[in-house]
This record gives C-alpha cells, structure tokens and sequence, in this order.
C-alpha cells in the first residue's frame, strides 16, 4: 500500500530555516581538482579534439581527487548528489548529511543509469529493437540492483524522446521513432528501476526525461530549438512520458530545448498545467544539468536570478548543478519576488521522494560489502547477453550466407572486433571495458579458427585461408549520443574502404555494425551479401554477436528506427503523411531529384534464419475497439520469433493523419512448420486525434488495418467506424 508521508513533510517543513529549504533544492555533483590547470570540461573537449590522447586524459584524471564541497553539506546547503556510483563515499557523505547537520535531512544520490551500471546492456535503442517489455522491464531491475548497491537512489532515466531525425545523436538513448513502443519501452523501465516498493534497499526511483519533445530538435542538432504544433506535440511525443507517469514514475526531468518559444525548464504550461495539473504529478522536477543558467543564452532570462526566479515559479523543484537556487532564492523570496509558499511547494517535493525511498528511516541502504558481491554475477551477465541476442537485427541475408558453419574459418577485420571499450555505447559511465567481451575474444573462447586484423593489414593473406571475412564497422561510441549529432550519417571513409576491399577479395562478406543511431549505408545494403546490426552491444557483445552469427540463436529483432538511405532525408519516419502529392514518376511529386524518398530499411524490418507467413486477416468493429486477429506460420526449417505488428491508417480525416500508424505488437514463438493466431484490440480511444482547435475527436469512416512483419506490410483489411 502507498504510504502517505504528507504530515511528516509538513513537520519538518515548519522547522526548515529558509536557507536549509534552499539547500534542499540543490544538487551539485564532486568537483574535480587535479594536477592539471585547465578545467574538467576543457580537458574532456581536449581530449574530444585531439589535442591530447585517451591515456593522457586517462592519465590525468588518475590523479585528480573530488571535492564534493563539504562544508556546504554541513550548513545544509546541499541535499543530492549526482554522480557518485560509489558505496563508501555516499554512505560517508550520508552520515555528515544525517548526524552533522542541524535537521539531519538525508541526501538524494542521483546518477545516469541509463542501460546498466557495471553489467552494461545494450544501448536503449538496441533494446528496443527486441520489441518485449517484460525484457526491459527485467534489464532495469539488473540495473537497480547493482546501482543501489553503490548508493544510487535515483536514476536519470528512462528517456523516452521519440526520435525521428537519425542526425540526433541522441536517438542511441531511447527506444526510437514510435511512440507507442517509447511509452512501452518507458513504462517497462520505470517499473524495473522502482520494482514493487520504492522503500526497498534494491528499489532506484526513475526519472522520466526530457520532458518534453527534445528528440524533435530542429535539423537533428542537439540543444535546438523546437517548434512543433501542439496537435503533433500531443499525438506523437506526450504518450511516451505520460506512459512514464502512469507506471509510477517518481520524477521527471525537464528538456533542454524550447518548445514554440519557451524552454521547457520555465515553462510552466509544461510544469504545472501538464505535469501537476493535468496528470496529477507529486514527484520531484528536477532541471537538467546546469540548464536553470542557461536560460540567459535562450534569450528569456536577463540574469542568472531572474532564471532562477522563471524557473521555480514555473515548477522547477530541484537545480542540477547551476548553483542558481543557491546563489539567488534567498534574495527573491526576501524580497516577495517569489512567494515562500512556491518554494515550500518545491522543498516538499524533495522530501517526498525522500521520504518514498525510506531515507529518512534508512539513509543506509547499502555497504561495501553488499556492493562487493551484487555487480557482474552471473544471473546479470546471462540477462545481458539475452538482452543482446534480441537486439541484433539481421539485415540481410543474401544466399543464407549465415548461420555460419560451426568450423568456419573466419578473419576478421576492424578495431571495433577487439575494443572492449566501445562496447559500451555512449552513456555507460559505471562501465569498465575489461568487463566486455569483443567479438574476438569471443571466438576465442569458442575455439573458433579466426584470423584478426585491425586495419586490414595482411588482408590478402587471411582472405586465402578463410571461407568468410567479417568487417566490423560503424560507429565509435562518441559518436552518437548526448552532443554528438552528425550532419553525416554515412559510414565514415575508412570503413567503407575496408568494406570495399573485403569485397575485393572475392570471398563472403558478413558486416557487422556497431552504431549509435540509423546510419546511411545503401551501397553495403546493396554490395554486401549479410549485414548484421549490433548497435553497442554491451558487456556480451562478443557472445551474443557470434550466438547469432554461428546459428546458436534464430535472430529476431526488428528496427525501431528507420535506415535512411541518404542524410538529406533526416527526419525519415514511416508515420509519415501522404502530402498531396506522393513521390512518384511524374516530375511535380514530393521527392528528391538525387535520392529516393524510401529508406534503406523500414522501422519494423529485420530478418530471421527461418521465414514466416501471414494468413487470413480478419478486423472486426466491436462496440468500443476494433478487435484484430491473424494467423502466422513458420514457414522454414528451424524454430523462431516473429513480432507481429499492426497498423492502422484513417483513410479521410480531419486532419491530415499518417500513413500508418503502430497500434501493437507481439512477439510469437513459433517451432518450424508451426501456426498460430495473434491478436489486436485497439480501442476506440486510441485511434482519437486532436483537431484544428485541439479538441480530441473520434475516428469516423474507413480505417484500415495492416498486419505483418515490418511497417511495409501489405496485408490489409478496412473496417468502417
Ligand atoms: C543530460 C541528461 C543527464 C544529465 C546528468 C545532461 O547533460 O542531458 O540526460 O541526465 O546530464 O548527467
């Protein structure tokens, strides 16, 4: 049962000064102090830049020491930490927070759990692409486990920005294109991260971000604005977080950008109409990092105070790192500039959360001990290489090219076959690369005849005595994720060029990618005879790629974003509309004069070792959803995993509406030559839309209804509501 901590938070609110309550609202992370004298974030863009190696950094930032500012902690002028994944530092800074300082509030540890925290999973868009919420739902847990275990409480996660531009290195960080798979993917992991009772010691509390439309950032580039119409910004982007709110989530992360003009972190539409208001919030809103300051660079605040100001008035409870609710609350609520009673509203928030995840009884939860023995086991490592295994997409296929013979003698070639490291993805910061397991090692452990080279060297020599030659290509992990946008997302010159040269040989190319986002490859789709996609894997990389390459396991996942087949198509989803004019022969069509207007591959595509078959689609209207049946058959030799998708497009609207549009999905297990039945009822009330004057209207007229196996089904039947 939920507890109600509301009377407590009201007595320790009337006995906070106005400074202890201010102190509440700050988060701050450890500063870094080193024997260098230039700053961490010039250092990092060093490093990023070229102007120093990685082991020079690495090397540098060995003999930094955190200062985790604890004089402030002890005047009460702190009340979370971000960042510090570390039992006995937390506990440390737990016990000043408890017994030094005058109230004994406890500390909030918040940190980016984003896909694990030392048993890395694949990245969230990998993830998706397995299209099974009770997986999701089972890696959060994993990750809750071990991140509590190091004093995390919080966790700045799921983030669930529908992502339709490729260019947006943030699409590595969320479960694609759709929204229905984004809400989810979201309520999935919310449920994992949190578990059953937010009191336990292994409960993370989930932060949902960026609320709101931060994947819709103008020309795919991080940070930009957003200028959307209200009526796409409802259908297409606000389900994924009220998903995210629904299944519990106990805080919410506001986004960088503007959306029409207002940053989402003053904006009170947002915060308090929406959030508050309409869906009934009582959790924590906490800013994203330092984007409280940055206000003054959108151009809506005149100084760091009148952010300051905007931002709580608007429903900002909680500020990461910009140091301006410390640096500027008091003066404004002295001044009557903002009503106490506003930021009292804040401070309980806070507690809230507090009192949820039951510090102020337990502000211990975890050990060294407890943190020694829960990271890495093996019941972790077997979910994330199951995690893994079902979000590879196979590609193509060409010739059954794949599975490979088990005493296949293979060469590989590319540093993304050895480099533990990048196996993480971009946002993995607990992440240690001796955790990994590469492709080659892999093959080791296999015992599998395998030759190796990095850059292609001897390539003449190993393509002689091999009957396959792997390339292992893509994306460095920089390169996609948090600003890492790209105004190019073809594959990079030297990797095309090792691709070429395999082909060159004669012998049969399999590529496998490791990327972060869709990338443009439509020479390899054409060229290449078997293309497997591994996105950034995870500590299983290696033996979940060679599970899947050596037939040990039938792939089954499908893309939940679409490959374009050049960059200038960005933004290219399959819920698009029709426009007037569909591309076509004729010369005055919407399309391009130098590419086509269709992907490479389409959101929902990816092959299995076995095929499969639709049967007889039958849509029905009931009275108050359309109910949707259809049989599929394994049609080939072995065993597999088809995801049934269904579509719906209304065919003559009041606005215009997508071509079509996901409304569910299932995973069927089916044994060689076997048939069964999936299932779909739609709702009325999810085929709904806003129209011109934001009303919410019913779907009336033909609708059809589109079953199979990727967002091109053909299988269609109409049914008139
Ligand atoms: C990112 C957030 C993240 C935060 C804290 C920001 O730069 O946008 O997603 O949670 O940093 O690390």
């Amino acid at each position: 049962m939920k507890k109600n901590y509301e009377e407590r938070i009201r007595t320790l609110l009337s006995k906070m000064t106005l400074e202890e309550k201010i102190g509440q609202l700050q988060q701050c992370g450890p500063s870094l102090v080193g024997a260098f004298d230039v700053s961490f974030d010039e250092l990092l863009n060093m490093m990023f830049d070229g102007r120093i190696t990685r082991e020079e950094f690495d090397r540098l930032m060995g003999t930094a020491e955190q200062d985790f500012h604890e004089d402030d902690l002890r005047a009460g002028k702190i009340g979370s930490y971000n960042g510090i994944g570390d039992s006995a530092a937390a506990n440390r800074l737990q016990k000043i927070a408890v017994e030094e300082t005058r109230l004994g509030i406890p500390l909030l540890f918040g940190y980016d759990v984003i896909h694990g925290f030392r048993t890395v999973t694949p990245i969230p868009l990998a993830e998706s692409c397995a299209w099974e919420p009770k997986l999701w739902e089972k890696t959060g847990r994993v990750a809750a486990k071990e991140a509590t275990a190091a004093g995390v409480h919080l966790t700045f996660a799921p983030m669930v920005d529908v992502a339709k531009d490729a260019r947006w290195g943030r699409v590595s960080e969320g479960a694609g294109e759709d929204v229905l798979l984004n809400a989810d993917y979201g309520a999935a992991k919310v449920k994992g991260f949190q578990g059953d009772d937010l009191t336990k010691e292994d409960a993370m509390a989930a932060c949902l971000k960026h609320f709101a439309a931060y994947g819709a950032g103008e020309a795919g580039r991080d940070y930009n604005r957003v200028d959307l119409s209200v009526q796409r910004l409802w259908e297409e982007y606000m389900p994924a977080y009220k998903a995210c709110i629904d299944a519990g989530a106990r805080a919410v992360m506001p986004a960088f950008n503007d959306i029409n003009g207002v940053p989402c972190t003053v904006n009170s539409r947002l915060l308090r109409d929406v959030l508050r208001e309409k869906w009934g919030f009582n959790g924590l809103v906490i800013s994203d990092s330092n984007a409280i300051a940055e206000c003054v660079s959108h151009g809506i605040a005149k100084d760091k105070r009148d952010a300051a100001k905007q931002a709580l008035l608007a429903g900002m409870d909680m500020d990461m790192s910009s140091n301006s609710y410390v640096e500027c609350l008091k003066e404004l609520v002295e001044s009557g500039e903002v009503p106490e009673r506003v930021l009292d509203g804040a401070v309980e928030n806070v507690l809230r959360i507090k009192f949820e995840l039951g510090l102020f009884d337990h502000p211990y939860q975890t050990n060294e001990e407890r943190e020694s023995v829960c990271m890495l086991t093996e019941e972790s490592r077997a979910i994330a290489r199951e995690a893994a295994v079902k979000s590879l997409v196979l590609l193509k296929n060409e010739n059954h090219i794949l599975p490979l013979k088990s005493d296949a003698k293979i060469g590989i070639f590319g540093s993304l076959a050895a480099d533990k490291g990048q196996m993480t993805g971009a946002w993995a910061i607990g992440a240690r690369p001796e955790d990994c397991v590469s492709m080659v090692e892999a093959c080791q452990e296999r015992g599998i005849s395998c030759q190796y080279s990095e850059d292609g060297k001897d390539m003449l020599k190993i393509a002689a005595s091999s009957d396959v030659l792997i390339a292992a290509v893509g994306e460095m992990k920089e390169e996609s994720g948090e600003a890492a946008s790209r105004a190019d997302i073809t594959l990079n010159r030297e990797h095309l060029a090792l691709v070429r040269d395999l082909l060159a040989t004669g012998k049969p190319v399999v590529v496998v990618l490791f990327n972060g986002r869709p990338l443009a490859i439509p020479e390899l789709a054409e060229h290449v005879p078997a293309i497997l996609e591994a996105w950034h894997p995870g500590v299983e990389a290696g033996p979940a790629i060679l599970d899947v390459l050596f037939g040990d396991v039938n792939p089954s996942g499908k893309l939940t974003t679409t490959f374009p087949a050049a960059t200038g198509q960005c933004p290219m989803y399959y819920a698009h509309i029709n426009t007037g004019r569909p591309g076509g022969k004729s010369k005055f069509t919407s399309k391009y004069l130098d590419a086509p207007v269709e992907p490479v591959y389409p959101f929902g595509y990816g092959l299995s070792y076995t095929t499969f078959a639709y049967g007889e689609l039958k849509v029905e209207k009931k009275e108050d959803a359309v109910w949707v049946s259809v049989s599929v058959s394994n049609t080939g030799e072995r065993d597999g995993e088809e995801t049934v998708q269904c579509y719906v497009q209304h065919v003559a609207a009041k606005r215009v509406r997508p071509v079509r549009q996901l409304k569910g999905y299932e995973k069927v297990g089916l044994k060689a030559g076997e048939t069964k039945e999936a299932g779909f009822m739609i709702p009325f009330a999810e085929l709904s839309y806003y129209d011109w004057d934001m009303n919410k209207i019913p779907c009336e007229g033909v609708l059809r209804v589109y079953v199979g196996g990727d967002s091109r089904a053909e299988l269609m039947e109409e049914v008139v509501l």
